[in-house]
């Protein structure tokens, strides 16, 4: 967030699995960098519907906007996102946490490419997405995936490496690429390595 406002003076924000309000949600960080940020938050949880007030406490010159939506329907998101985005100028989408609940990979793909194609040049697409892959030390959230499965709802899925930058197809990645999200610009190398793929990428 700080690296999208700050440093490549992106204004809008689409973020798709918002998860439950908690402290520095993406409105606060964008616009307390820019104060005429506009954020649009999209979650198909009545529980963070519930909290959404939470998140529509924006500045006056920005503006923050809740849809309650599937990302199943991208068409639907984008439809609604367009009374608060500018579709034609440059978007952040985030998907952070989000594409794991979507099982089937072709799905998913097709998502991420109808939501990107609807955003121009100089937009970025943000992902974060579990993984089983051993170099990122995966082994270890395969119990806790399926206990997870086995317990709880809406059922999860992790990728590989490989599939999860498919999702980039199209997009430049921002240096350093795909990483483990916690070596993502990190301060220093020793941050611990979590098995989470993470990156940025940018429309051309
Ligand atoms: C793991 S949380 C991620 C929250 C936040 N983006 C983060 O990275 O901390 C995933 C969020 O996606 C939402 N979600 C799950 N399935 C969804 C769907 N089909 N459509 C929209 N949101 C969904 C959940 O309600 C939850 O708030």
């Amino acid at each position: 967030m700080t690296y999208l406002a700050a440093e490549r003076g992106v204004r809008q924000f689409l973020d798709i699995g918002t998860g439950l309000p908690t402290a520095d949600n993406t409105h606060e960080i964008a616009q307390r960098i820019a104060p005429d940020a506009r954020i649009v938050y999209v979650d198909n949880d009545p529980i963070v519907l519930a909290h959404a007030r939470t998140l529509l406490t924006g500045t006056r010159d920005g503006a923050t906007d809740y849809i309650d939506a599937d990302v199943h329907d991208p068409d639907a998101i984008l439809r609604r996102a367009a009374n608060t985005l500018d579709l034609d100028r440059p978007v952040a989408v985030m998907m952070l946490g989000i594409l794991n609940f979507v099982l089937d990979t072709a799905e998913a793909r097709d998502i991420v490419r109808r939501v990107m194609a609807a955003v121009p040049s100089g937009s970025f697409l943000v992902l974060t997405h579990p993984t089983f892959d051993p170099e990122v030390g995966g082994e270890l959230q395969v119990p806790a995936m399926e206990f997870w499965n086995k317990n709880a709802t809406p059922p999860i899925t992790a990728r590989s490496g490989t599939e999860i930058a498919a999702f980039f197809e199209g997009l430049e990645l921002v240096e350093p690429g795909l990483v483990s999200c916690s070596r993502w610009r990190a301060a220093s190398d020793s941050a611990v390595v979590v098995p989470q793929y993470g990156a940025v990428g940018v429309k051309p």
